[in-house]
């Protein structure tokens, strides 16, 4: 490796161009093929997101509604996975069990062995819609509850809102939750579509991909931040001692999950649509103090820090207030960003080349070999 080579070595990849991609930018603001983020929060639904990035354009409402009809199709879970689940111990942590249900659904899937465009178009679509029927499944068995069959009569939100908590959602609800799989969607090169895109690289599958990015995603400083989130506020417990909490938090260098981005330095443009979404559900969930709180560690973490909420600050309270189980918030991570994942799985292998960097090295230097039987 020349000394030039070693000089581009950043730690952690910061700032690295990695590769291209037509999928979204974080460039100006976060923007899927071109839309911004705010309008297709403000006007699209998941769906239509979801159909965004897996092909190149938006649906027409026909092209929509064959789409809807084949993911909701594709809801079903093979009973030997529910059974496998019945069988996995309720201490599991959930992001775990669903990394096997989406490893266990490869084995149902006819098109696993081939990554050509089309069929990779329709291995995503079949894991967008059984990905929610897999993590509410899990979420019931766990509270000894039967899981319950899809309604093929709900959209996407609706139904997985109904599987998980066994009613329907107010549109309110339903809106809200379709917002946040909106937002979490896409996100250019983040750490758990870096690690899809590398597994894909190899030629790997769709699905074996979609499992590395789970792993990736499960982490606390990524996707598993938004369960963290909600436990801070938790442990606050009161407004009053949001102040206190959070100095003493700073003054023993605790990170804060759900605040600071790699990318976003002054704000996460996501964290602000589901801010004020927060604040309309709260006064009717009764977790009005929730917003307290959050403001008041905002304040503080910014003036102290420099440091801005991002999206996972507020999604936590924002599931919370669905009343929805904190264990299930990273997956339902899962359940919007496989559509990302996917897209970019799609975009690597049409037009693929090994993802394989160098590393400087920094171990010992040319040692001579010593036989077993002379080493002290
Ligand atoms: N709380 C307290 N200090 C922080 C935090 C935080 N949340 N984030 C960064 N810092 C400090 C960090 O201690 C360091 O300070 P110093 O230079 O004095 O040691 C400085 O800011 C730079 O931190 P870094 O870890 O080098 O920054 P990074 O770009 O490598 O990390 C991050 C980005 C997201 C991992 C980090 O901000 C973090 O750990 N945040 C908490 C976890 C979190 O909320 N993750 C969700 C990210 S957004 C959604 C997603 O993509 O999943």
């Amino acid at each position: 490796m020349t000394t030039e080579q070693q000089q581009q070595y950043f730690p952690g990849l910061e700032g690295v161009i990695a590769g291209e991609t037509a999928i979204s930018t974080v460039t100006g603001g976060l923007r899927y093929r071109g839309y911004t983020i705010e309008d297709l929060s403000e006007k699209a639904s998941f769906e239509e997101v979801a159909y965004l990035l897996l092909n190149d354009d938006l649906p027409t409402s026909t092209q929509l509604s064959a789409f809807r009809d084949r993911v909701a199709q594709a809801r079903q879970v093979p009973d030997s996975i529910i059974d496998l689940y019945r069988n996995i111990s309720p201490d599991v942590a959930a992001m775990d069990v669903l990394r096997t249900g989406v490893s266990a659904a490869a084995h149902f899937d006819p098109e696993i062995p081939s990554n050509e465009h089309d069929a990779n178009v329709r291995k995503a679509e079949r894991l967008l819609g059984v990905i929610p029927t897999l993590i509410s499944a899990r979420a019931r068995l766990k509270r000894g509850e039967e899981p319950l069959p899809p309604r093929p009569d709900l959209d996407h939100s609706a139904n997985f809102l109904y599987m998980l908590r066994g009613k329907e959602p107010d549109e309110l609800e339903r809106r809200s939750f379709d917002i946040s799989l909106i937002l979490y969607a896409e996100h250019e090169y983040n750490a758990s579509t870096f690690t899809a895109r590398v597994a894909s690289s190899t030629l790997g599958d769709l699905h074996g991909a979609v499992v590395a990015a789970i792993a990736a995603l499960k982490g606390p400083l990524h996707g598993g931040a938004n369960e963290k989130a909600v436990e801070v506020l938790e442990e606050v417990g009161s407004a009053d001692n949001a102040e206190p909490w959070i100095r003493n938090a700073l003054a023993n260098r605790v990170r804060v999950m759900g605040f600071g981005h790699r990318v976003y330095k002054t704000n996460d443009p996501r964290a602000g649509v589901l801010k004020r979404l927060c604040e309309e559900l709260a006064p009717r969930t009764g977790m009005t103090e929730f917003e307290g709180i959050a403001d008041t560690i905002e304040r503080i973490m910014w003036e102290e820090k420099g440091l801005p909420a991002n999206m996972d600050w507020p999604a936590g309270r924002l599931y919370r207030m669905l009343g929805l189980e904190t264990e299930v918030f990273t997956p339902i991570f899962v359940a919007s960003r496989i559509t990302g994942w996917a897209a970019h799985v799609i975009e690597q292998h049409d037009n693929n080349r090994l993802i394989r960097p160098r590393a400087n090295y920094v171990g010992p230097e040319l040692r001579e070999f010593v036989p077993l039987a002379e080493r002290g």
